[in-house]
């Protein structure tokens, strides 16, 4: 090993002496040292020379701008050196397909009008979330041919927007009630926070005297508060915001209600249901026994009997008669 060493280091400068002849083994391990370090910055000087023309000649200041929305933000493209000959710039937005922004010294799209060139680079006056993309500035000579390109990735902050938030109207006591919050436009996406007649309710209920005997649990990412067991402490006016580093915004306060189940109103009303039927089912029962429901029978009978025999009409009085006094009867009895 040490030997290959002291062959190859002879190629490098400050390796150059006594390449052939074999030392002592103590003095072998220092050269060796010595050349090391020195091929090491020599390979570092290649690496760098060799990054600069291959790679770096066209860069940007920013690989990563971000931006708030309705901002001015810069996508910047720059070389390293002065190359020589004319040249062609071209930016292109790699979004689903791929975009020409700016070509034939022009912008394109719907830059135009928000937007200007200084330079290779482009500045936006006032961003828009559809601006979002990784951008790719290339650069091409006209005669020698390609030059290089960059991308630059962009990013745009938006504010949040009023989030939609549910609140059950009333719960009763001892059930789970769910308290939801969410909107979808704020960037980087928004945390929630809920609060109750105007205090922010903590994550843990136990960090704070005024929420300290309720049970629930919160996700501020999801936006929401879960109550586990409800109570009476937990009535109050309820409204959540959503928050991210652009800004906030809140929905309006609702009132969340908490009753008791009231067992004994529920027996009595139980009670109340069972007696009704039970004194109908009593007064139909009744009514059948009686005969109630086969008086328009024997009414049908007596009227048959009066058309078919007009002569003795007055003989059947006393049959009517008697009928009176049964149907009088039973309402008696
Ligand atoms: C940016 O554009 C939005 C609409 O896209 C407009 O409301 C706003 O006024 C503009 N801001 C500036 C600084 O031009
Ligand atoms: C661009 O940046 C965003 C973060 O703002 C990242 O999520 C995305 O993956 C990046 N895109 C590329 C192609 O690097
Ligand atoms: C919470 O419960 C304890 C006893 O369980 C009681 O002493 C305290 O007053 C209650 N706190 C609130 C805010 O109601």
């Amino acid at each position: 090993m040490v030997l290959s060493l002291r062959v190859t280091a002879s190629l490098w400068p400050g390796c150059n002496h006594h390449a052939g002849a074999l030392v002592a083994r103590a003095a072998a391990f220092k050269m060796a040292g010595g050349c090391q370090a020195s091929m090491i910055f020599w390979l570092f000087l290649l690496l760098a020379e060799s990054y600069q023309t291959l790679a770096g000649v066209v860069t940007t200041r920013d690989p990563n701008p971000v931006a708030d929305e309705f901002t001015a933000v810069s996508l910047s493209c720059i070389t390293t050196y002065n190359p020589s000959g004319e040249l062609r710039v071209e930016w292109k937005k790699l979004n689903a397909g791929t975009d020409l922004v700016y070509f034939e010294n022009r912008l394109r799209g719907d830059l135009v009008g928000r937007a200007e060139v200084q330079g290779w680079s482009i500045h936006i006056h006032n961003v828009t979330r559809k601006d979002a993309a990784v951008y790719r500035c290339e650069v091409v000579r006209k005669e020698e041919g390609y030059l290089g390109d960059v991308s630059v990735n962009l990013t745009v902050r938006v504010r949040p927007i009023t989030p939609q938030c549910t609140v059950p109207k009333s719960v009763p006591v001892g059930k789970t009630a769910v308290l939801t919050c969410n909107e979808n436009e704020g960037y980087p996406p928004s945390k929630y926070i809920w609060y109750r007649n105007g205090d922010p309710v903590p994550d843990d209920p136990k960090s704070n005297l005024k929420f300290r005997n309720s049970s629930y649990k919160i996700d501020s990412t999801a936006g929401t508060l879960h109550f586990s067991v409800i109570s009476k402490l937990d009535i109050g006016e309820y409204h959540c915001v959503a928050e991210n580093v652009v800004g906030n915004a809140k929905c309006e306060p609702q009132r969340m209600e908490v009753y008791d189940i009231n067992v004994a109103a529920i027996i009595g009303g139980v009670l109340v249901v069972v007696l009704v039927l039970l004194f109908i089912t009593i007064v139909i029962r009744l009514a059948y026994k009686r005969g109630y429901f086969t008086k328009k029978q024997s009414e049908k009978g007596y009227q048959a009997s009066s058309k078919a025999d007009d002569v003795d009409y007055v003989r059947s009085n006393p049959v009517d008669n008697e009928g009176d006094f049964r149907h009088k009867s039973s309402f008696v009895i």
